[in-house]
């Protein structure tokens, strides 16, 4: 008898923090989290899928006088990494993951793999400008494997010095995508060219390590 109450009681307890506290994945708990937009658009109407950590580097083409992103080669090349989980049970690391990583990409001479270190992220994809230059994400390692070939929709400047902006990025519509629709740039480190470059290094190319958070919705 007293082995039945137990049970009733433990599975009516069960019960009831099943409803006071209904399952919610890492995703569903981190849309609520989103640091604030800066003057982005809202995301209000899309879904969080993943959060990305991208490591990598921002090329720049020297035009004569600045560093600009419109060559072929140019732009982001980053590995992607899976931060949704971690993120969801460490939310004041959202504010400090980007810089963190960068610092130890740095620190091993921006060598991807062993920039990966604590906390460990699992892979789940690249970052890369395609021939068109149009910002593609291959997620090539997450279930199910998805792709957004994105283009630019918005650009605020980042709240630390030294950081690429802030971006919000759409769907190009160009049949590459794959089960996305949208992706903030977020809590950028690092990645801004030099203010300037001398006219005798017109075509010469430059990598800038940088590394940020990619908010993936679909
Ligand atoms: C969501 O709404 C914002 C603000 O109205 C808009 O700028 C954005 O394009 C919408 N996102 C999608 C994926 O439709
Ligand atoms: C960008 O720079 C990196 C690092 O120097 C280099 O490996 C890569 O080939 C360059 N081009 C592209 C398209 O990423
Ligand atoms: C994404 O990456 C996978 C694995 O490398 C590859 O098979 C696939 O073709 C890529 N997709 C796109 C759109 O580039």
């Amino acid at each position: 008898m007293g082995a039945i109450l137990y049970s009733f009681l433990a599975v009516s307890s069960l019960l009831s923090s099943v409803s006071c506290f209904p399952f919610r994945s890492a995703a569903q708990q981190l849309q609520s989290q989103q640091p604030t937009l800066n003057g982005l658009p809202s995301n209000s109407n899309v879904t969080l899928r993943y959060v990305a950590l991208g490591v990598g580097n921002q090329n720049y083409t020297c035009n004569g006088a600045t560093w600009v992103q419109t060559d072929a080669g140019d732009g982001a090349l980053a590995t992607l990494y899976d931060a949704t989980a971690f993120l969801s049970l460490d939310t004041p690391a959202i504010k400090t993951l980007p810089s963190d990583r960068l610092a130890q990409f740095k620190a091993t001479n921006e060598c991807q793999d062993t920039a990966n270190l604590l906390p460990y992220l699992t892979p789940l994809g690249i970052h890369y400008f395609d021939e068109s230059n149009r910002p593609t994400f291959n997620l090539s390692h997450a279930n199910p494997p998805l792709v957004l070939s994105s283009r630019k929709c918005d650009s605020v400047t980042a709240p630390v010095a030294g950081a690429v902006p802030w971006l919000y990025l759409i769907d190009a519509n160009d049949g590459i995508t794959n089960g996305l629709k949208a992706v903030y740039r977020l809590e950028t480190a690092g990645g801004t060219a030099p203010s300037s470059c001398p006219s005798a290094e017109t075509g010469s190319q430059t990598s800038i390590p940088y590394a940020a958070e990619y908010w993936l919705y679909d």
